[in-house]
């Protein structure tokens, strides 16, 4: 799919008093409502910086729609439904009726007859977040788990609060790389945009030009290219190492895991000319000794686990806040308030 037809208007994820009730994409959300997500997360931490529980989505219906493979983004999406005290159900699509011939509209109809308030979808076709919230089921809040290589706004906004917990820096003072497979991920299109909204003005993309995806150049002035490592992490006081999409690449645009490691693997020499108290980050599944060392991914500098927490609480937000704009866009806000 050509990228100008994944845009995806923001009007479509707002209600009628500019409130979230779709999550797809980072593209097109402002400032104020990326601070929101990342403000409601932190809530959910307590004093000892614990992750609380509550009755925000009590008796609601969460159902996780994973046509794609996932440990992470479905484990924690359900740990936080849990901790919001709503229902969860896994829907086993593999073993679903669209095994059977029924289409994707019919099975999302039927489910949305079994009362469920919010569907958590990860497809492995860019767009089809977007294509369930605007023509199949616009009243269910629609939170995208990441699409094809287009979107994984949940994940983004997990790095932005990682960032923002363990640098207690300002956006607008980081330099921020983001090194790999950019061509096929969707984790680094959805941090790019989620940095640039938050104001980061030096984000360096580090990657071969096969890995960089189509139309890169209008990415904008504070996105920058390096082709070598050395020169792009230098004085970094973040790095988001990335997984080479492999399910993704058709073509091949590596000639070997062990090349790219030689080339853009993450180790401790190449650490050393980041700052010294640079934090690195992985969205996992990680490949040691592919894009990372384990002295790294274990080493004091890494915040790969802490992702991981942090995910929990983001998606608590997201999960609360879509909620309470479907209710607020349908007249029911009274039942919720975040
Ligand atoms: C990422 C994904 O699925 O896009 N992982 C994740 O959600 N934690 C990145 C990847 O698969 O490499």
């Amino acid at each position: 799919m050509h990228l100008a037809a994944l845009h995806t208007p923001s009007q479509i994820q707002l209600n009628k008093d500019g409130n979230l009730k779709h999550f797809i994409t980072i593209e097109g959300l402002s400032k104020q409502t990326l601070t929101k997500i990342l403000d409601t997360a932190q809530s959910f931490f307590n004093d000892q910086n614990q992750l609380i529980t509550n009755n925000l989505l009590e008796g609601r219906t969460v159902m996780n729609l994973f046509f794609e493979n996932s440990t992470r983004t479905r484990t924690t999406f359900e740990a936080a439904a849990k901790r919001l005290s709503a229902n969860v159900l896994n829907i086993d699509i593999a073993r679903s009726s669209t095994s059977k011939g029924e289409t994707l509209r019919d099975t999302l109809w039927n489910l949305e007859a079994m009362a469920a308030d919010i569907f958590v979808v990860r497809h492995s076709s860019s767009g089809a977040a977007h294509f369930i919230a605007k023509d199949v089921c616009p009243n269910i809040a629609i939170i995208n788990a990441g699409d094809g290589r287009h979107a994984h706004p949940t994940q983004a906004m997990l790095d932005m609060l990682t960032i923002r917990r363990e640098t207690k820096k300002d956006f607008a003072d980081m330099s921020i790389a983001i090194i790999g497979d950019i061509k096929h991920s969707r984790v680094a299109r959805s941090d790019v945009a989620a940095l640039q909204t938050l104001g980061c003005k030096d984000i360096r993309v580090i990657a071969p030009n096969t890995l960089l995806p189509f139309g890169f150049e209008e990415y904008g002035a504070d996105v920058r290219l390096f082709n070598k490592m050395e020169d792009g992490i230098r004085d970094c006081d973040v790095i988001i190492t990335l997984r080479i999409q492999n399910e993704r690449i058709d073509s091949p645009a590596l000639s070997s895991p062990a090349e790219f490691y030689k080339m853009y693997g993450l180790n401790k020499e190449r650490l050393a000319l980041a700052k010294p108290d640079c934090i690195v980050m992985h969205p996992g599944p990680m490949n040691r000794g592919v894009e990372i060392d384990s002295s790294i991914a274990d080493g004091p500098q890494s915040v790969i686990l802490n992702q991981v927490t942090n995910g929990i609480a983001v998606r608590m937000a997201v999960l609360a806040l879509a909620m309470q704009g479907q209710l607020q866009e349908q007249g029911l806000i009274e039942a919720i308030a975040v």
